[in-house]
């Protein structure tokens, strides 16, 4: 998504803008621009290409300065064209660049015009920029914390003015902004991992801050207008270019890299320790009866597999919602309940404001199973797991989504050992099954070109049906999403006993149908949901188990999964789906790393 690059210095720092805007770029955007102080006032070039294209432009210009700002848009209010990509000037006097959305814009849009300002974009952005302008005396610091008095929404956003040279100022509010400091230079960006290669000294932005960035040094003011310490954190500079290596795409790659990606996730201890969870775990998880799991997308899916194991493991009630539904729907809170975000990210804007949401409603023990150490997730909840998948390119999630099952996994085992629900035997038997899932998925990997025949087929298709029961349903949630959102094939997921409560009018010929069918207590009530569907002449591709007893058949396609494994299934039979989406995404020719309209990560509403 939208993502923001800043830097005062004493050199032309335009590569390093947009070598910031590179590794910004899997985030997903559709615009693209830099803006520096140039003699008379901001200079800009903008692009609704790629940032390669914005790069051969400010080298063509050239484009040079020692103060700019840069940005990558993903559109919210606005097409994706030059007019309204960042950075947004006011009068030739200020730039801006801004991620999030302002939700009242438009009432700020007709006061501003009533004082002459005229809009050249379909922008919410541009009202900041007026705004700024409008009240800037002098000093831009003092000009930004006045105009976000007026401000409702989220945004992160840095600014230049025409009359201060050396000067950056940035303020953030629902969006993440980040400091970055450097010797005789200094950086603001939406993702530390912008600046990679340039610091490794960053300090994180709380909620309500304004920051102002000269050559020598950094002021801070919180949403009160104090001046703020805020702790400076060593980051080591993990934003080295990520190499696709003999893969064709990054969402190829990860998938390949998941038995990697578990073994590292797994603890190293001998047994379920509350201490993997951070030192207050052990209190907190003595103090609480329930669970409520917040998050988006794939990772809400991690959350409902996890309830099947929270509550047949640990025997403890578990609630599952969609971040961006609980938000803003009147809930019963329960203070004993463990509020858990569940994200890839950290930095989701729902699962952020849920969070926030959770908490402003009583619940005190939060716990973050996220993938990045340094983001707004981990820092906002008391305790985390993470996961560690390592960078995560491709859009559509696939090695976050198997360690975070690991890691609710791990959540669900440590609970029930806590709560007298897990004996020595079922402790040590959980612990080596979890060593053995790298080995387990390797030889679902080995399946790859028996589902790359499946997928042929699938670039044919614009509708697919998916199947699961029980702890696989979500698999095939997952595994819908995987496919509508990399190859644009319509798919939905059932549990299959819901078949003929209303999906089974869709089955005709022309509607594959994927059916996750583990060898568990509901595989024969899955055997007769795959016969209604072969009786009214639908296609059934089905991954089983070696020792279900589905074979081959007319209408009744068949892929063997090398082992059952137990509570582990899932995590296992959700790899032949991303594979199947991959493929089919690959012989339709999509863009499968950067999805349209989809971005890496979700920073606004
Ligand atoms: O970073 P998060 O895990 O919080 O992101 C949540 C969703 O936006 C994300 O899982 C999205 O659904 C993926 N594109 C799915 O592949």
């Amino acid at each position: 998504m939208c993502g923001i690059v800043g830097a005062v210095a004493q050199r032309n720092i335009v590569s390093v803008l947009i070598e910031g805007l590179r590794r910004l770029e899997y985030r997903g955007y559709d615009s693209c621009g830099v803006a520096v102080l140039g003699e008379n006032g901001p200079v800009r070039a903008r692009s609704v290409a790629r940032v390669a294209d914005l790069d051969a432009q400010v080298h063509e210009g050239p484009l040079k300065g020692r103060t700019g700002i840069a940005h990558t848009r993903w559109a919210t209010h606005g097409a994706p064209v030059t007019d309204n990509a960042h950075p947004i000037f006011s009068k030739d006097t200020v730039a801006l660049v801004h991620n999030g959305i302002i939700e009242n814009y438009e009432s700020l849009r007709e006061m501003l015009r009533g004082k002459g300002y005229r809009f050249v974009s379909q922008t919410d952005t541009e009202v900041i920029a007026h705004l700024i302008h409008s009240v800037y005396r002098g000093d831009l610091f003092t000009a930004v914390r006045e105009a976000i008095t007026q401000l409702h929404g989220a945004y992160a956003i840095a600014v230049l003015h025409k009359d201060q040279p050396n000067t950056v100022v940035g303020a953030r509010q629902g969006s993440p902004l980040v400091v970055g400091l450097g010797d005789g230079e200094n950086f603001l960006a939406s993702d530390a991992l912008a600046l990679a290669g340039s610091t490794e000294r960053f300090i994180f932005l709380e909620e309500g801050d304004v920051c102002e960035l000269s050559l020598d040094g950094v002021r801070i003011a919180d949403r009160d207008g104090n001046d703020a310490q805020r702790e400076v954190r060593q980051v080591a500079a993990y934003g080295g270019a990520v190499e696709l290596g003999p893969y064709r795409h990054f969402m190829q790659k990860e998938i390949f890299e998941q038995p990697r990606a578990i073994t590292d996730t797994i603890p190293q201890t001998e047994s379920f320790d509350t201490s993997i969870f951070g030192e207050g775990a052990a209190d907190a998880f003595a103090q609480i009866d329930s669970l409520l799991i917040l998050a988006c997308g794939t990772s809400y899916y991690s959350g409902l597999t996890a309830k099947y194991w929270l509550e047949s493991i640990a025997k403890i009630p578990t609630q599952v919602e969609i971040a961006s539904e609980y938000r803003y729907r009147e809930s019963v809170p329960n203070p004993k309940s463990l509020v858990v975000v569940i994200s890839q990210s950290g930095e989701t804007a729902d699962t952020l404001a849920a969070l926030k949401h959770a908490q402003s409603l009583g619940h005190k023990h939060t716990l973050a199973v996220c993938n990045v150490g340094t983001s707004a997730m981990v820092r906002q909840t008391e305790l985390s797991f993470l996961t560690h998948a390592g960078r995560e390119i491709g859009v559509a999630s696939t090695k976050a989504f198997t360690t975070q099952l690991v890691a609710l996994f791990v959540l669900a085992a440590t609970l029930a050992k806590l709560r007298g629900h897990l004996s020595d035997e079922q402790e040590s038997g959980y612990l080596k099954q979890l060593r053995h899932l790298p080995a387990a998925l390797n030889s679902v990997l080995a399946l790859e070109p028996q589902i790359i025949a499946w997928s042929e087929e699938f670039s044919r298709k614009e509708h697919a049906l998916f199947l699961g029961r029980g702890m696989h349903y979500p698999i095939a949630l997952e595994g819908a999403l995987k496919l509508k959102e990399i190859s644009y094939i319509h798919a939905e997921a059932y549990p299959a006993g819901e078949l003929k409560h209303g999906p089974l009018a869709l089955v005709t010929e022309a509607m594959p149908v994927v059916t996750v069918a583990p060898n568990d207590a509901l595989l024969e009530k899955l055997k007769s949901n795959i016969q209604e569907v072969r009786a009214r002449g639908g296609q059934l591709y089905v991954f089983a188990d070696a020792d279900t007893k589905i074979v081959n058949d007319e209408g009744l396609h068949v892929i063997r999964m090398p082992e059952h494994y137990g509570l582990l299934s899932p995590i296992l039979h959700v790899v032949p789906l991303q594979l199947l989406a991959y493929h089919t995404a690959c012989a339709r020719g999509t863009d499968v790393d950067k999805p349209r309209n989809l971005a890496k990560s979700v920073t606004v509403e």
